[in-house]
């Protein structure tokens, strides 16, 4: 396996910033230390959002279940317990009518000064959408998300009051709808279908995936950003790549506890029912991991076989300067939004924050500054070096 270069000169494709992404978690429940609750631990809570602020994230994700709590009521609390961070609310249109949408979304972004962001979900499994009464097929569920996005969008922005008649949603003579803070919210898609890539790429200003390997990757931003100019678009949906990183002081410790935390996660997960899984990204997630448990220079994916891919599960293994060198690898083959959520969530956090962002951060200066790459990458090849890849099998029944 030849080393890439990682010279001064950086590729036309590189993204010239960073942004960081992480998901409230309600209580302490983790996937290495389940605990029976499904409830809100509200000072836990509170802890984790004021050390995601603390840390310096950007953005976190309250994610939406038809068994978990709501998405919208947890961002508008996101959004009072901060000062900066932006709450990404993820929210199924077949939960709310999308003008019902555009008008909690305003009044969210009006009341966190402009930091609401909305993450569209059309749904991956069809038993799942059929619990809240939704019953379309896929294709359908997507072709709805399209036509959400235009509503949202005219909501938002039409002085007068306006009627509709789609293929979903019918109303006369709604509006001037609630007006966000300061101009549209960002929409970002999730998914990976054929479907997902025709929505986002003519219609979202973000696109979202969970962590694959590099070239692969870059050929799905390819792809995305094909589509959208295709549609006519100058400005192309920014990329949102999801990983789980596992980090210690050292790349040797930070194997030691991969392989510890894999064994508890797959036992954790042996309890839940497996079925294959409807949604492509899954399935492509449960593909890499099929073909090989490492990539590029960090990128593992046992934990994703071991969960079977529900979820975003593919990690970053390392010390917190391989892994923020995997991340700046990332960066360079255009991803401007990087999710980064640990198994134990809260620790994470605050490690991530304390040494890997400043990292990230720094490089990302020297190169606004230069125009050229610093010494991070060429310094800390994980798995293009021998050491590396010693410790990543040492242990290893
Ligand atoms: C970053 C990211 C976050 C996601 N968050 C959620 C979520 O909160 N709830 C959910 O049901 N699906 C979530 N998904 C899953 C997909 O959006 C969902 O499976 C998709 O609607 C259909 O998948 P497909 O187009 O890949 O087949 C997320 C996906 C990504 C990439």
């Amino acid at each position: 396996m030849s080393t890439p270069d990682f010279g001064e000169s950086l590729p036309p494709t590189a993204s010239p910033e960073a942004e960081f992404i992480s998901l409230t978690h309600l209580n302490p429940s983790t996937e290495l230390n389940p605990v029976p609750s499904r409830g809100i631990d509200l000072d836990f809570f509170k802890r984790y959002v004021a050390t995601l602020e603390e840390a310096g994230y950007d953005y976190t994700l309250l994610p939406y279940g038809s068994n978990s709590a709501d998405s919208f009521v947890t961002a508008a609390a996101v959004g009072q317990l901060t000062e900066r961070i932006r709450p990404i609310v993820a929210l199924r249109p077949n939960t709310t009518p999308p003008t019902v949408g555009a008008q909690k979304l305003a009044t969210l972004d009006q009341l966190t000064e402009g930091r609401a962001v909305v993450h569209l979900i059309s749904g991956g499994n069809d038993a799942e959408q059929a619990r809240q009464g939704d019953y379309l097929p896929k294709s359908q569920r997507y072709a709805r998300t399209s036509e959400y996005i235009d509503v949202l969008r005219r909501s938002w922005t039409e002085p007068a009051p306006f009627s509709h008649e789609g293929e979903f949603y019918k109303f006369d003579e709604f509006g001037p709808g609630f007006a966000p803070f300061d101009g549209p919210i960002p929409i970002s898609i999730g998914g990976q279908s054929d479907e997902a890539f025709a929505v986002g790429g003519a219609k979202a200003d973000i696109f979202s995936f969970w962590g694959e390997p590099l070239d692969d990757l870059r050929a799905e931003i390819d792809r995305v950003h094909g589509l959208a100019r295709d549609a006519g678009r100058t400005t192309l949906p920014r990329i949102w790549v999801t990983f789980r990183p596992i980090t210690a002081s050292t790349d040797e410790l930070a194997w030691a506890k991969a392989h510890d935390y894999v064994s508890k996660i797959a036992a954790t997960h042996q309890r839940l029912a497996k079925r294959d899984p409807q949604n492509v990204g899954s399935q492509r997630a449960l593909a890499f991991a099929q073909e090989k448990e490492l990539y590029d220079r960090a990128l593992w994916t046992r934990t994703a076989a071991v969960t079977n891919a529900a979820g975003a599960s593919t990690a970053l293994v390392g010390s917190p300067e391989t892994v923020a060198a995997a991340i700046l690898d990332y960066v360079d083959r255009g991803a401007s939004l990087v999710s980064i959520r640990g198994y134990d969530t809260l620790a994470d956090a605050a490690d991530y924050g304390k040494h890997v962002l400043p990292l990230v951060r720094q490089e990302l200066a020297h190169r606004r500054a230069t125009g050229r790459r610093g010494s991070l990458q060429a310094q800390h090849l994980g798995n293009w070096s021998a050491d590396y890849r010693r410790f990543a099998t040492a242990g290893q029944s």
